[in-house]
C-alpha cells in the first residue's frame, strides 16, 4: 500500500490533523510520502519527537545526493549557510556567534520598545471600526516590525519582507520558481544591508552579529546574510501565527479569556499553553539518520528520513493525559514548541516577550473581546509551513 500523503489535510478550528492520533496509537513511526515524492518516517509520539530533535545522529544537512526533501525544486534545505540546515561542528560555531548577539538579556532590553509598538497597534485597533481583524491589526505587523527594528531594516522595506517571507514559507509545489527568485532577491537585499552596516556601524542586532567574535572567529558574509534572513523568516510567520491562534483559542473558550482578564498575571502561562495546544505548524523540519538509531517506538535505518511532528507530540496523552484540554493554568507544561537539543529556537525569548506583551495589552484594553463570527467560519491560510489564520474578526 502506498504511504499516506503528507502534510495531512488541515482539521477545522486549527485542531491537529486526525491522522496523528491514529498514528500515535498504532503506527507511531509509519511512512508518509512528501510533496517531493520522497518517502520518510513520521514521528508522532512525544518521546520519539524529543529523541529525534535531540539526537545528533539525525542530520539537518539534506544537501547530499539521495537525501529526502520536503519539496520538489527549491526549498528551505537549499540554504546551506542557514543555522537550521547545519550540523556540528559548523552549527556549533555559527550558533555560538549568533547567540552572543541574541541573549535573553539583550532581548529583555527590547521589551519596553516592544510594549510601545504593541500599545500603538492596540490603541489604533480600539479607535478603529468594529469588528476589527486581529491579524492585520496586531498579529501580522508586530513581529515583522519588531524583528526588522532589531535587525536595523528600514520601515519602507517591510512590504518586500512580507512577500519574501510568504513565498519562503509556502509549500505549494507550483511556487518553486518564485521561492528560488524570492530567495535570491532577499539575499541580495541583505548583502547590501550588511555592507551598509559595515560602513556605518550602529548598535542593532546586525551590528552585534558583524562584531561577534570568538577566538578570532567571525561570521562570514554568507553566514551573516543567511542568519539575518532566517531570523526574519523564523521570527515573522511563527510569532504571527501563534498570536492569532492563541487569541482564537482563548475566545473559543470565553471562560479562559475571562480568567485572563481577571488575572493578567496568568499571561505567561497562557502563552505557554498556546504554544503547546496550538503549536503553529503541522509540518516539521526533516532529518536524515546518519546511523541506525533505536527510537522509543522502533528502529530507524541509516539513510532514512524522519520528520518529527511537534504538534502531534503536544497532543500525546502518554505525556499530557488531558492533552486536548486548553488550560491556561496548566502546571508542568513540558512542551517542545521551541524544539529541543542543538537547534533549540534562537528566538524563543523574543517570541515569548512579543506574545506576552500582546496578550497583556489585549486583555487590559478589551475585557469584553469576542469573536465577531462563528469559530468555524474563521478563514485559515492554505499551503504554508505554518498553519495560520488569515483573518480573525473580533468585536468588543
Ligand atoms: C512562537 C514563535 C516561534 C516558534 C514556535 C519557534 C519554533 C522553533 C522550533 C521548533 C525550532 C527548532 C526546529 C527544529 O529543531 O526542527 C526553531 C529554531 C529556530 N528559530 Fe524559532 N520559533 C519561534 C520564533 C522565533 C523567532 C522570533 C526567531 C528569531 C527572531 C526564531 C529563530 C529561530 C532560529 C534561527 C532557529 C534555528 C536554530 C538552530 O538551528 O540552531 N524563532 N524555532
Amino acid at each position: 500500500m502506498p504511504a499516506e500523503h503528507f502534510p495531512f489535510p488541515p482539521e477545522p478550528l486549527g485542531h491537529v490533523p486526525a491522522g496523528c492520533a491514529r498514528r500515535r496509537e498504532s503506527d507511531p513511526l509509519g511512512q508518509v510520502t512528501l510533496p517531493s515524492g520522497d518517502t520518510v518516517r513520521l514521528a508522532v509520539r512525544y518521546d520519539d519527537v524529543a529523541a529525534v530533535l535531540s539526537d545528533p545522529r539525525f542530520s539537518r544537512d539534506l544537501s547530499k545526493p539521495g537525501c529526502p526533501r520536503l519539496q520538489p525544486g527549491a526549498d528551505m534545505s537549499d540554504d546551506r549557510d542557514t543555522l537550521i540546515n547545519m550540523d556540528p561542528p559548523r552549527h556549533t560555531r555559527v550558533r555560538r556567534l549568533v547567540s552572543r548577539a541574541f541573549t535573553v538579556r539583550s532581548i529583555e532590553k527590547w521589551r519596553p520598545r516592544i510594549r510601545e509598538i504593541v500599545h500603538r497597534l492596540v490603541d489604533d485597533m480600539a479607535a478603529g471600526p468594529r469588528p476589527a481583524d486581529l491579524m492585520s491589526a496586531l498579529a501580522e505587523p508586530l513581529p515583522i516590525t519588531v524583528i526588522a527594528e532589531i535587525l536595523g531594516v528600514a520601515d519602507g522595506d517591510l512590504d518586500r519582507f512580507r512577500h519574501w517571507s510568504y513565498v519562503a514559507m509556502s509549500i505549494t509545489p507550483d511556487m518553486a520558481e518564485e521561492r528560488a527568485r524570492g530567495r535570491d532577491e532577499f539575499f541580495a537585499y541583505l548583502a547590501d544591508l550588511v555592507a551598509q552596516h559595515r560602513e556605518r556601524p550602529g548598535t542593532d542586532l546586525l551590528d552585534a552579529m558583524i562584531e561577534a567574535t570568538e577566538d578570532g572567529d567571525r561570521l562570514s558574509e554568507a553566514e551573516l546574510c543567511d542568519t539575518a534572513r532566517s531570523l526574519l523568516l523564523a521570527g515573522h510567520e511563527t510569532t504571527m501565527t501563534s498570536i492569532g491562534r492563541g487569541m482564537f483559542r482563548l475566545l473559543c473558550e470565553p471562560a479562559q479569556y475571562a480568567r485572563l482578564v481577571a488575572d493578567p498575571g496568568l499571561v505567561p502561562s497562557a502563552v505557554e499553553e498556546t504554544l503547546r495546544h496550538d503549536f503553529p505548524a503541522d509540518v516539521g523540519f526533516l532529518r536524515v539518520a546518519t546511523d541506525d538509531v533505536e527510537l522509543p517506538s522502533g528502529a530507524v535505518r541509516r539513510g532514512e528520513g524522519v520528520m518529527p511532528l511537534i504538534s502531534s507530540a503536544h497532543h500525546d496523552t502518554a505525556k499530557f493525559p488531558d492533552a486536548g484540554t486548553f488550560d491556561i493554568q496548566r502546571a508542568d507544561n513540558a512542551h517542545m514548541a521551541f524544539g529541543k537539543g542543538a537547534h533549540y529556537c534562537v528566538g524563543a525569548h523574543l517570541a515569548r516577550v512579543q506574545m506576552q506583551e500582546a496578550y497583556d495589552a489585549l486583555v487590559r484594553a478589551f475585557p469584553g473581546l469576542r469573536l465577531a463570527v462563528s469559530p468555524d467560519s474563521v478563514v485559515w491560510k492554505p499551503d504554508m509551513m505554518t498553519h495560520a489564520i488569515a483573518e480573525l474578526p473580533l468585536t468588543w
